[in-house]
């Protein structure tokens, strides 16, 4: 970790990357936590973007009133090409130290942190990164901002699902979000009792699936239900399904893709939760002069972990559930 001995009058927050349920919450906690030391504190709109356009707007306590229950972020959010480049980051810092901001607040996924990561180790600007993503795809935190609310959203849609699947008898593959991370497919397809859990981290033989399936609808199985991550092989649930008419020709399946509806909604009581923790922890580790690290909660307890650490690649623990979920849904 990095100390720096130099206290922040101003701190930017931003949000940036996909949006995630929570992370209004965050920023009231770290707009809040700041005015109370007596921090000036600026918000950036659109995340590394607003930073490159100026667009960027004092905060008061005011600003971030009625916002604890709301999805979605105030500041908006946006995945900023410019910024991979050393010239564009190099603009950032120029602008930032316009407006008098000395040290950043990212709240964000992978990509955020990565940004935020070059500020750092370029130009030594104090950042600290919150982490909100529904993909929960980051080590150094048994929690991201957003995750719990997509997953119990995930739940809530795969139940209704689960309804007409059962009166028709039919087979049904719901694709969950998640790029390069099976987590929500993973949580969700547990919770709803899935026959078959797909995920872009691990192989799953579709011969073995397919003759599994028509075991199950033989000996009439009440529930037929594959969960896919959208990452899962060349084109998610779409892909799966073609490859498993090569082997179950006639299969009577239907495809729901539920898509952006996880990433919306009124955020659940566990992420507004860690997202006050962790907004709060933000601004003290800030004006503690610890800096490149990213805030997460591990065993309850508030932990620091650098942003190198944070990012290195998750290994879903795939296979300690795949026992699990074969003896329950047989
Ligand atoms: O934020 C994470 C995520 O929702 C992934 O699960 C998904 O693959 C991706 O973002 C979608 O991004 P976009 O909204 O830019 O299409």
């Amino acid at each position: 970790m990095v100390l720096n001995k130099k206290i922040p009058t101003k701190i930017g927050v931003l949000t940036s990357g996909g949006d995630a349920p929570g992370m209004n919450a965050a920023i009231r906690a770290v707009v809040r936590t700041g005015i109370y030391h007596g921090v000036q504190m600026a918000g950036i709109i659109r995340g590394f973007t607003g930073i490159l356009e100026n667009d960027i707007v004092d905060m008061d306590n005011r600003s971030v009133a009625n916002i604890i229950q709301r999805g979605g972020t105030i500041l908006k959010s946006a995945r900023c090409k410019d910024f991979y480049t050393k010239e564009g980051r190099a603009q950032a810092i120029k602008n930032l130290q316009q407006h008098g901001i000395e040290a950043l607040v990212v709240i964000g996924g992978d990509g955020s942190i990565r940004g935020a990561m070059h500020l750092g180790n370029e130009f030594n600007f104090p950042c600290v990164a919150i982490p909100g993503t529904i993909d929960k795809d980051l080590a150094g935190t048994d929690f991201t901002i957003g995750f719990d609310t997509a997953v119990n959203t995930a739940v809530s849609c795969i139940d209704k699902i689960r309804d007409t699947m059962e009166a028709h008898d039919r087979l049904f593959i719901v694709e969950v979000m998640g790029r390069h991370a099976g987590y929500i497919a993973l949580n969700s397809g547990i919770a709803t009792g899935a026959e078959y859990i797909l995920v872009p981290e691990a192989h799953t033989s579709m011969k073995r699936i397919a003759t599994s399936l028509n075991e199950k609808t033989k000996r009439k199985k009440l529930v037929n239900l594959v969960v896919v991550a959208e990452g899962y092989g060349e084109n998610g649930a779409v892909g799966f399904v073609e490859e498993l008419k090569k082997y179950l020709p006639n299969v009577d399946a239907r495809i729901s893709i539920l898509g952006h509806i996880q990433r919306g909604g009124a955020p659940t009581c566990m992420d507004r939760l860690i997202a006050s923790r962790m907004g709060y922890h933000a601004i003290e580790c800030l004006l503690e002069g610890k800096q490149q690290v990213m805030i997460g909660i591990k065993n309850n307890a508030i932990c620091y972990t650098p942003f190198e650490d944070a990012l290195a690649v998750q290994q879903i623990t795939h296979d300690a559930w795949l026992k699990i979920i074969k003896i329950l849904a047989s």
